[in-house]
């Protein structure tokens, strides 16, 4: 059996109002590769990039391409095939980019191309939002481009919408790490009914601006009650970088996922100004901060 290997995009889940159900997908990737071995019985694990040496430490019966792969065996009713999984990690980690959900979705995608892909992109998708619990990342990851998606009870329902292709995004990612599950643990359990309806213009607009390229409608339709205002609390400056990105020229700008990154949605002719502002502010409050200025990804998980 040859070794496999899939690339995985970055993506930006929530998009402002769509808490749980609107994520995108971005230009940046992680890579895995599965090398089978016949002769194992459990797998072995390799890392490079970001938090290598940390990763090399963690209790491998947790990793979540481990997992998937496991996640695909049982769907597939077939026994497990075990060996080596290298991860190639280029999306900085616990920052609101996705990039547990990169694994989880290659996971998934070797361990089903290994058993010449019995599992459906839906199927795939099912067991990803099974794992992760919210799909705003994983479909995107998956799938590419910007993906509405409902957890409904009975049924994983999604659309995917091409974005227009003179948007590009700035990306600040500082040196604060916001575990998903804490910045999920300060949401409040009620909004006020005025908030939903706000939430529920703005998704809309969010979605029908970028269709119809109304792209002057972002500021408002990123606007969000159900998250935003209470996680910029664990993210210093958050408004300083928020201003600075506008007054610099973006469109509108938000928290990525469940933070620490701000992302900035912008004309092609200010992504490089607004993340250069953006990373200013961190910088000049002593705060490390990477900066990207990336275009949407618009085929998802891809074998390379
Ligand atoms: N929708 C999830 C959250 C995304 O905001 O908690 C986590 O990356």
């Amino acid at each position: 059996m040859e070794k496999i290997t899939v690339q995985v995009p970055a993506t930006s889940a929530n998009c402002g109002p769509g808490f749980d159900s609107l994520g995108l997908a971005l230009e940046l990737y992680n890579i895995f590769t599965f090398t089978p071995d016949e002769t194992a019985t459990v797998n072995k694990y390799t890392f490079s990039g970001f938090d290598a040496e940390t990763l090399a430490k963690e209790d491998q019966s947790q990793n979540l391409v481990g997992q998937a792969m496991g996640a695909v065996f049982q769907k597939a009713n077939t026994e497990p095939v075990y060996g080596l999984i290298h991860s190639e990690t280029v999306i900085p980690p616990s920052r609101g980019l996705g990039s547990s959900s990169t694994a989880i979705v290659a996971g998934l995608l070797l361990a089903n191309r290994l058993l010449s892909k019995p599992l459906t992109a839906h199927d795939l998708l099912v067991l990803a939002n099974d794992i992760e619990g919210h799909p705003d990342n994983v479909a995107p990851a998956l799938l590419g481009n910007l993906v509405c998606a409902v957890n409904h009870p009975n049924e994983l329902l999604y659309t995917t919408v091409a974005l227009p292709e003179e948007l590009l995004f700035a990306v600040v990612v500082p040196e604060v790490s916001v575990s998903t599950e804490y910045a999920r643990s300060v949401l409040p359990k009620m909004i006020a009914h005025k908030e939903a309806v706000a939430n529920v213009s703005h998704a809309t607009l969010f979605v029908t601006a970028l269709l119809q390229h109304k792209l002057d409608y972002l500021r408002i339709a990123l606007e969000d009650y159900l998250h935003v205002p209470y996680r910029k609390t664990l993210i210093p400056h958050c408004d300083e970088v928020f201003n600075a990105a506008l007054k610099a020229g973006a469109y509108g700008a938000t928290i990525s996922g469940s933070g620490s990154t701000l992302i900035a949605y912008c004309p092609r002719s200010t992504a490089q100004t607004v993340a250069n502002r953006m990373g200013d502010v961190f910088n000049t409050n002593n705060i490390p901060c990477r900066t990207y200025v990336l275009k949407a990804d618009t085929m998802g998980a891809r074998y390379v």
